[in-house]
């Protein structure tokens, strides 16, 4: 089949790619001439594992076409994605303009007949704007159909999250958009969820907000944990192993962060609200979410006192490990709170720095692990990379001033830390 991408986030760039790697002809346009060229040659403009070899396999394979141009992209295309970003307003609800705007270019270039597809979060409402700009801006003859195919991939994952999902969920009310876009998901080895609009738009909302749920209540319960002296680690493991709760997505830390839950929490509650319903439920996930943040600093303090002048080393600034994502990540809250405390920050992260420098410019950087750890007076973890699981702790030791850690991701082990020496606070143990 051919397809369009509109965007090339992560969302609009993986898909593109998988696709093409299925055999279709995929269209990519964008609206930045250099990051199109860059593409052109096979550079992303992020980083994802795995996702530059894919993308230059079909290229040279033809398969994959960047461009800025609407045409011939669109009239030759049967399906075409809308994937560009949605953030959020000062309002809390989602950004359409861009997404609108796109529309009508869309509209102005259809031939034949297309389906036009949202993978970008869209709040119910939103379709039917984006539906009458298509039919009211397409020449006489087009034919279009809207359909709402939501996207679960997680950065980091993203190839494998877009070639294995739980799901392929496919909300229109054309049964001949309908069998399109199942024919062209055929590939894919997943259940299907077909409906209609609204409740494809939904089932993103509710699912990314019923995972920053579970990550809430897993920071509430570590807190808890901390009060009375038990182990959240064994209590969330202990409550994992029931299956209709599950195990995954309950590690207690500084707060979900990156470019979905944070926004998807916030447009849910502005939905409910627009219909008059209080979710206030999803308002205490965003006050849990923040007080986990807010407890890293607290530590900070019960440790160090004033942090005024103190040296602090952080390892890990991403959202979360295998990104360079710095959008609403922990890092950043927490690093402001300690440096309006007056603390000085040495900071390493081994991909998310280029990204890290546009938001928090007033910190050292460090080009590798140990020498965060020079002259520290605390070293706090905030991003579970791999490569700092297993650092050689007397080298730690050494070089610091003085051994306190705060375990953000509750990397270490508590016994272990100790027994070198080390004043471990982890979150929950
Ligand atoms: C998320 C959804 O998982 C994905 O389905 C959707 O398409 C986009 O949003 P992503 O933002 O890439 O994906 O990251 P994810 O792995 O879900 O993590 C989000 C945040 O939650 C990160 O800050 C992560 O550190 C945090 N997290 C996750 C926890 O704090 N604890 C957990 O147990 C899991």
């Amino acid at each position: 089949m051919k397809i369009t991408f509109i965007g090339h986030g992560y969302v609009g760039l993986v898909t593109a790619a998988v696709f093409a790697d299925f055999g279709n002809k995929v269209y990519v346009i964008g609206h930045t001439k250099e990051k199109i060229d860059n593409l052109k040659k096979g550079i992303s403009p992020f980083y994802e594992p795995g996702l530059e070899e894919l993308v230059k396999k079909n290229l040279k394979a033809k398969r994959l076409i960047f461009t800025l141009d609407y045409k011939p992209a669109i009239p030759e295309s049967d399906v075409v994605f809308i994937a560009v970003g949605t953030p959020t307003t000062k309002m809390g609800d989602a950004d359409l303009s861009t997404v609108l705007d796109v529309a009508e270019k869309i509209g102005k270039n259809l031939e034949g007949y297309t389906v036009v597809a949202t993978k970008s979060t869209v709040p119910a409402g939103a379709n039917k704007k984006v539906q009458r700009i298509l039919e009211e801006t397409k020449h006489q003859g087009a034919e279009v159909d809207y359909a709402s195919v939501p996207e679960f991939l997680r950065e980091g994952s993203a190839i494998s999250d877009t070639i294995n999902p739980d799901r392929i969920v496919i909300g229109t009310e054309s049964k001949r958009a309908q069998e399109v876009l199942v024919k062209l998901h055929k590939s894919i080895n997943a259940p299907l969820v077909l409906t209609n609009f609204e409740t494809a738009e939904l089932i993103k909302y509710a699912a990314n907000s019923f995972l920053a749920l579970k990550i809430s209540y897993a920071n509430a319960i570590a807190k808890l944990s901390e009060l009375i002296h038990a182990d959240a680690l064994k209590v969330l493991e202990g409550i994992g192993m029931d299956k209709r709760i599950g195990n995954l997505f309950l590690s207690p830390g500084p707060g979900y962060g990156g470019s979905c839950f944070p926004k998807d929490v916030r447009a849910l509650i502005s939905i409910a609200k627009d219909n008059d319903y209080a979710f206030s439920l999803l308002e205490e996930v965003e006050i849990i979410n923040q007080q986990a943040r807010r407890d890293i600093v607290r530590k900070a303090r019960g440790i160090l006192g004033d942090v005024r002048g103190k040296n602090i080393g952080i390892l890990g600034l991403a959202f979360k490990a295998n990104t360079d994502d710095m959008r609403d990540a922990a890092a950043i809250d927490i690093i402001s709170w300690l440096q309006n405390d007056g603390a000085k920050i040495t900071a390493f992260d081994p991909k998310a720095e280029e990204s890290a420098r546009e938001v928090l410019p007033k910190i050292t950087y460090a080009d590798e692990v140990y020498s965060v750890m020079d002259g520290a007076d605390l070293l706090i973890i905030l991003t579970e990379w791999n490569e700092f699981k297993d650092i050689n702790f007397e080298e730690v030791k050494k070089r610091m001033k003085t051994p306190n850690i705060i375990d953000g991701r509750n990397l270490y082990d508590p016994k272990i830390l100790r027994e070198y020496g080390f004043n471990y606070i982890g979150v929950g143990r």
